[in-house]
């Protein structure tokens, strides 16, 4: 799905994960990052996580996004939790972007595990911006029992893309990372994420019949809805995982 599709379908979402907000708030108080570390969250959305924890926490943090759109929101949530002197936000790829070797206490990547070629890779690309001490969250998805073989295809996803949870503890081991905790996504709460979107897709059709992107949205509204209810509440659960590198 193109950025633009996500940035219409998100439109009413804070938290662009299946996370909901007292998930978000469990990882923090789990995490419970001291005043003044500072946080590095590549492919941020709207900076939900860097601007709560700058505010609760009094954190300090950089954030990097591909959209446009995702950051002016994050910058208004910053000006909104007055925390604006404590976080910045830089649009780019995450992939690319070299930041300050050992600079940061927590590297965080939430749902967007592509910039970096998937799990290890991501991992390998997160890496050598943490402090010695420091911890790593990874948002990711993993299959919840083995899915049928028309489910992967129907979420857009290879079976191997994730693997089951004890399959990614195993790939958290090879990359030489230690799994300390982790908060997983329910179905009522991959609800909030997905369910949002069809309503929001469905007024912006309504909205704009006549925009060149209409036909192709009806698509991805139809598919999103349908996928999510013959597979993914069923077979796909999500988490965030907190991790420590080994050594
Ligand atoms: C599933 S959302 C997660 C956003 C945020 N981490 C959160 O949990 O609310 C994925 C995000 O990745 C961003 N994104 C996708 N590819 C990217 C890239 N190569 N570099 C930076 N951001 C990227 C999208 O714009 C979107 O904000």
């Amino acid at each position: 799905m193109s950025l633009r599709f996500h940035e219409i379908s998100e439109a009413r979402n804070r938290i662009l994960n299946p996370f909901d907000q007292a998930k978000l708030d469990l990882l923090g108080e789990i995490v419970s990052p001291a005043a003044g570390s500072r946080h590095l969250d590549l492919a941020c959305g709207k900076g939900e996580m860097l601007c709560t924890w700058a505010a609760r926490y009094g954190t300090t943090g950089v954030g990097v996004d591909l959209s446009e759109v995702f950051l002016a929101a994050a910058r208004e949530r910053a000006a909104e939790l007055r925390v604006t002197d404590r976080v910045r936000f830089e649009q780019g790829d995450a992939g690319a972007y070299r930041p300050e070797p050992g600079g940061y206490d927590v590297v965080s990547c939430v749902g967007a595990t592509w910039i970096g070629g998937g799990l290890t890779g991501t991992i390998e690309l997160m890496r050598p911006a943490l402090r010695e001490g420091g911890l790593l969250l990874v948002g990711e998805p993993y299959w919840t029992e083995e899915p049928p073989p028309a489910a992967p295809e129907a979420l857009g996803l290879a079976r191997d893309d994730c693997a089951t949870l004890e399959g990614t503890l195993d790939r958290f081991e090879a990359a030489g990372v230690e799994l300390l905790e982790m908060v997983l996504a329910d179905p009522d709460s991959w609800d909030r994420y997905m369910a949002t979107q069809w309503w929001t897709m469905s007024d912006w059709l309504r909205e704009h019949p006549d925009d060149p992107d209409a036909p192709a949205m009806r698509g991805v509204l139809d598919r999103a809805r349908r996928s999510h209810l013959a597979y993914q509440r069923r077979y796909l659960g999500w988490g965030v995982f907190v991790l420590r590198p080994v050594g």
